[in-house]
């Protein structure tokens, strides 16, 4: 069985892939951005994901503005870079995995979402940058990447509840596919930004690191949060954010978040990024532990005040 291990957000912003491609990496500005994945690209290594799935949004390279779907899934065998304007960016051609794209199709869109199927797509910095800031410059991507196109650059873009229910809804399928595949999903984009109007150049700290401590803990409180919320608190961009709750809803409702990083600014983006992941499953824990009875010392620790929170917030759900 597939089954989703962690999750991962990261800025999207395209001059960090002009930074990576004109090789100033070095250049402290850049330094300072790039050293915050470090720990990433290790954490990558250690991973080793056999498939990724990537929620990004594509800006007006694969599809136009003539034509914007909500969510496009992409299905092919490789989706090479596109041309953004300077040439494609001297990246690896993405390599696909469509017999599990097919399968997240079909499962998904039997339970009412109706995904957008794409066989043939370019895929511009929204997907490429998130790769090269986990995996590095690697000649080839070392693992097959599943795109998921969000639309968050034409009004009116998903809710974040729609998102996150999306989510769960490819958990499930990722889940009901049978091959034994470690899978890692990314949402990207964010975090506070604008780009134009009178606000340009907006970044709110306190609102972003709310949201990478509620992303984490506790999404319940983000799920509902409006259009207009994100809009007044995070910038006219900062509606990326709604792609952060595709990755979470794929992920277990307590997990375990190993790592976060937050710098401002990359261009006019404040850069949040956080790694999630997911409890072994309580069948592992099963095999490990069965039946064994806990040691006074685990006893005395689940009664301190943090477990008790703990296992109340074990509680709630997140409520479709
Ligand atoms: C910038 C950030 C983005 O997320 C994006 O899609 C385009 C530009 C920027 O910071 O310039
Ligand atoms: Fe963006």
């Amino acid at each position: 069985m597939a089954r989703i291990i962690a999750g991962v957000t990261s800025s999207h912003v395209p001059a960090i892939g002009a930074a990576i491609d004109n090789h100033k990496m070095e250049e402290p500005y850049w330094k300072r951005v790039f050293s915050g994945f470090d720990k990433s690209k290790e954490w990558m290594a250690k991973t080793k994901p056999d498939v990724c799935i990537a929620v990004y949004n594509d800006h007006a390279s694969a599809f136009s503005v003539e034509i914007v779907p909500t969510f496009a899934l992409g299905c092919a065998a490789e989706f090479p870079p596109a041309d953004e304007g300077w040439g494609p960016r001297p990246v690896p051609v993405v390599k696909g995995h469509p017999t599990l794209a097919a399968h997240i199709a079909q499962s998904v869109i039997l339970d009412e979402f109706d995904l957008t199927v794409v066989n043939k797509m370019e895929v511009d910095h929204g997907l490429t940058v998130p790769l090269n800031l986990m995996f590095g410059s690697p000649k080839e991507w070392p693992c097959p990447v599943i795109p998921l196109a969000v639309n968050v650059v034409l009004y009116p873009p998903p809710t974040g509840h729609r998102c996150f229910m999306l989510g769960r809804a490819i958990r499930k399928a990722v889940e009901s596919y049978p091959e034994d595949l470690r899978v890692v999903i990314f949402g990207t984009g964010g975090m506070s930004h604008q780009i134009s109007g009178p606000r340009a150049g907006l970044i709110n700290s306190k609102f972003d690191k709310a949201f990478l401590d509620n992303l984490s803990k506790n999404p319940a409180k983000l799920v509902h949060m409006k259009h207009l919320e994100y809009m007044r608190e995070a910038g006219a961009e900062g509606i990326e954010m709604v792609m952060w709750l595709v990755m979470r809803g794929a992920l277990d409702e307590r997990v375990k978040e190993v790592y976060r990083f937050y710098t401002v600014p990359a261009s006019n983006t404040a850069v949040g990024h956080i790694i999630l992941e997911n409890a072994p499953r309580p069948a592992q824990r099963r095999a490990g532990s069965a039946k064994r009875r806990p040691t006074p010392k685990a006893k005395a620790k689940a009664k301190t005040p943090v477990r008790r929170a703990a296992a109340r917030a074990k509680s709630e759900t997140v409520r479709g």
